[in-house]
């Protein structure tokens, strides 16, 4: 194993083309003898012809029902796997009466667990809540009984690829629900499934810098990573190998999973583009239970599907390559107001319920804009300057808070790559200068100096604390042209603010320009969503959600903040919106989330898993199949997967 993997880094160091490359943890795979010894987890067959529409059961296998694996089977499974099968209760269950009863365990899990990074670490746990159905919910004086709702039945804590090729097989043979999860952290409930078997990528955290790494017309330095590697312990892995990689922003984000798998962007994605941009190479395991290395000159469908075309669709991503660069530093420099702000705000939403970036809107001491209407003028100037922050390859990063009685905060940054101290003065002063004198908005331009430049590796923390929330996302990419226009932008800017002023949502304002010039090769040609290509701002409404409210007020909540998403549709007809950090209920999701490629991405999809072993919300495919949920929540996963009846499968 190792001699093999010493072998691939010889001929990569020599310059000849490389294929991807394993890690040992990849190189310990399934054997037709193993599969022999438990047919349960036999190789499919993606090329005999699919059983007729009538053989197939219109719903997947239900604990409890006939169809469901006996224990002897799942044994045989665990043992098939080395061990690493997991049947735990949701971690709230220590709140409950019962077995798990333990009231330590309960505050701990309250008051602490978030700060701790626990839920990250947790099997079942996902970052938003709402879809599991609060069947077990984190309370002192909880109600009822605490059930799985959501959550999967069993997980696979995955550290070699064997397990996992074991368990894709034995969910596509006996008919489960297969889902996979990395950090947990999608929005729309998609690393989770009520009756399913989960694959659990987070430990697979292997790392390796590549000094040069050949294949196209690239060539230069790169880094293998493992699926489960979050965004951190890469910029750890940058500092200790002295190179910078694009990687999220958010620090507990997994590099390999949805991130990859939908688009991915972070404070370099204006320099460099978006992480699906980045990747060189990609190791998977298929439906049919297969392990390949997918990249440039192997499996060239798949190659393109898999940077962009969705998560948990084509395959479970095992590890990826991603290009990178030499060390950049990254200058910042804040700009924030607010208007009509009462000390002490008493509006601010405690933290044990607001955990996101951005759900927290700072303390007072601002600048302060004289009325409202100066205050917006000052927003809609600072986001239609972003154009040129991003023609210098950098980012702006905001949040619009209402915080009710006509008071409104402003909280912006932009990160600018690689820029001497007198440059980015040059570059913000402009800005400041109108907001100080033509709107009379007291903010300050830094003084910078050659050493507030930081180096954008190094560093790495998991920032912020990590509790379950139940924030719903709705995103637009708004193109850049609406910048080159006054009255386009007017009208744009006005459909933001209405979210925020009337609508009372937090607007998160992410400012870059990934386009296929930045993208370069292989990053161009990929089924990223082609709106990416032509966007300056990533815009989200944020609509932070109480916990366990009824279907009625969820499906009435929805409705609400659509009439908002629908003024910005109307704005930029064509134009989509990032999934990763979208709503599952978004309406017009195929071309919302996919735009043009959505058809032969489907074409795919049935090529390479006409088993429709990998499912989850507003993916490829998944109109074939819905949650027949328990609680009736919409877009919930507190219910079986089922075909939907009336309909063939798709
Ligand atoms: C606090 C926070 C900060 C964020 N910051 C950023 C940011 O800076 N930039 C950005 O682009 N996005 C950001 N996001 C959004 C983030 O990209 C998405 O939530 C993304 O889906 C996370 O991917 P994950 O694999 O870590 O999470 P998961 O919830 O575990 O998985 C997400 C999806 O990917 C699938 N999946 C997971 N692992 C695999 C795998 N190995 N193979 C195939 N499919 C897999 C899952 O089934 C699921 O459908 C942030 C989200 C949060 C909550
Ligand atoms: C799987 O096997 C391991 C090791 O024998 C054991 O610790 C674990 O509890 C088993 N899992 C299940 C779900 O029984
Ligand atoms: C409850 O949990 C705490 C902390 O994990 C542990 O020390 C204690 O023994 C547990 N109590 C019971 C009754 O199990
Ligand atoms: C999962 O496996 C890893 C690596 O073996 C181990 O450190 C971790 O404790 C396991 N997690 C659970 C919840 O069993
Ligand atoms: C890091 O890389 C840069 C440029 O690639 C080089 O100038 C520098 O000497 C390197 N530093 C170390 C510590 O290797
Ligand atoms: C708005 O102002 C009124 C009157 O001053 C006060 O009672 C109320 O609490 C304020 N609301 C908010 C959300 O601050
Ligand atoms: C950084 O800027 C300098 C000066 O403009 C330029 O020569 C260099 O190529 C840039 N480096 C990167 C990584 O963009
Ligand atoms: C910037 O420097 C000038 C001159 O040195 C000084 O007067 C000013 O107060 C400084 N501003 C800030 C924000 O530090
Ligand atoms: C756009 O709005 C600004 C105020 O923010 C106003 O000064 C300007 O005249 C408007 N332009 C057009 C073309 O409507």
């Amino acid at each position: 194993m190792h001699r093999l993997l010493t072998s691939v880094l010889v001929v990569v160091l020599a310059g000849r083309e490389a294929a991807g490359k394993n890690f040992p943890f990849e190189s310990v795979q399934l054997s037709q003898a193993d599969a022999r010894s438990f047919p349960a987890i036999h190789f499919g067959n993606r090329h005999e012809p699919p059983p007729h529409n009538s053989a197939i059961p219109r719903c997947r296998a239900w604990p409890g029902s006939n169809d469901w694996p006996s224990d002897d089977e799942w044994k045989r499974l665990n043992v098939s796997i080395d061990g690493a099968l997991l049947r735990p209760m949701p971690a709230a269950a220590a709140c409950y009466q019962g077995d798990l009863y333990n009231e330590t365990t309960c505050q701990w899990l309250l008051s602490q667990s978030g700060r701790t990074h626990f839920w990250l670490d947790e099997p079942l746990t996902t970052l938003t809540q709402w879809p599991q159905g609060s069947t077990c919910t984190l309370n002192l004086n909880p109600q009822g009984t605490c059930t799985r709702g959501g959550f999967p039945e069993y997980v696979v804590n995955a550290t070699r690829v064997k397990q996992i090729q074991a368990a894709v097989n034995f969910a596509r043979n006996k008919n489960i629900r297969l889902v996979i999860k990395n950090t947990g952290h999608d929005f729309g409930g998609r690393s989770m499934g009520a009756g399913s078997l989960s694959i659990w990528t987070h430990n697979l955290k292997s790392f390796e810098f590549i000094p040069r790494y050949t294949v196209g017309s690239y060539s230069g330095m790169a880094v293998h990573v493992g699926a489960g590697v979050e965004s951190w312990e890469l910029f750890n892995h940058m500092a200790r190998n002295n190179c910078s990689v694009v990687a999220p922003g958010g620090s507990t984000v997994g590099v390999g999973g949805g991130w990859l798998a939908v688009a991915g962007h972070g404070v370099l994605t204006s320099k460099y583009g978006l992480g699906a941009d980045q990747a060189l190479a990609i190791n998977v395991v298929t439906a049919d239970g297969k392990f390949l290395t997918v990249d440039p000159n192997n499996q060239q469908e798949l190659w393109w599907a898999l940077r962009g075309g969705g998560p948990s669709t084509f395959g479970v991503v095992t590890s990826v390559i991603f290009k990178a660069y030499p060390p950049i530093t990254m200058t910042s420099v804040p700009l924030s107001f607010d208007v009509n702000r009462r000390p002490p705000s008493s509006t601010v939403p405690s933290p044990a319920t607001s955990t996101l970036p951005g759900t927290v809107p700072p303390t007072n001491g601002l600048a302060t804009a004289s009325d409202t209407a100066t205050f917006w003028r000052g927003v809609s100037l600072t986001y239609r300057y972003c154009n040129k922050v991003i023609a210098a390859g950098g980012m702006c990063y905001s949040y619009i808070y209402s915080l009710g009685n006509d008071s409104f905060s402003f909280t912006h940054s932009h990160s600018i790559p690689n820029i001497t101290a007198s440059a980015a003065t040059a570059l913000m002063k402009p800005l400041f200068t109108s907001l100080q004198e033509d709107l009379n908005i007291p903010v300050t331009l830094p003084n910078l100096t050659d050493r507030s430049a930081s180096l954008y590796a190094g560093n790495g923390r998991r920032t912020g604390s990590a509790n379950p929330v139940n924030t719903r996302y709705r995103s637009r990419l708004f193109p850049s042209h609406l910048w080159d226009d006054d009255t386009a932008w007017n009208a744009t800017f006005a459909a933001i603010r209405a979210g925020v002023e009337e609508g009372g949502y937090t607007f998160h304002g992410i400012a870059y320009s990934p386009t296929e010039a930045i993208a370069g090769w292989p990053g161009a040609d990929s089924a990223v969503n082609p709106a990416w290509r032509a966007t300056a701002l990533h815009g989200s409404l944020m609509d932070v959600q109480p916990e366990g409210i009824s279907a009625a007020e969820a499906r009435a909540r929805d409705a609400r903040v659509h009439a908002y998403v629908q003024r910005w549709k109307d704005l930029t007809p064509g134009a989509g919106a990032y999934m990763n950090e979208g709503d599952p209920a978004e309406i017009g999701w195929k071309w919302s989330f996919y735009g043009k490629h959505y058809a032969r991405l489907l074409e795919i999809k049935r090529k390479w898993d006409p088993w429709a072993v990998f499912w989850a919300q507003t993916t490829v495919g998944s109109e074939a199949w819905e949650v027949v949920s328990l609680d009736d929540y919409p877009a919930g996963q507190n219910g079986r997967l089922c075909r939907p009846r009336g309909r063939r499968a798709e």
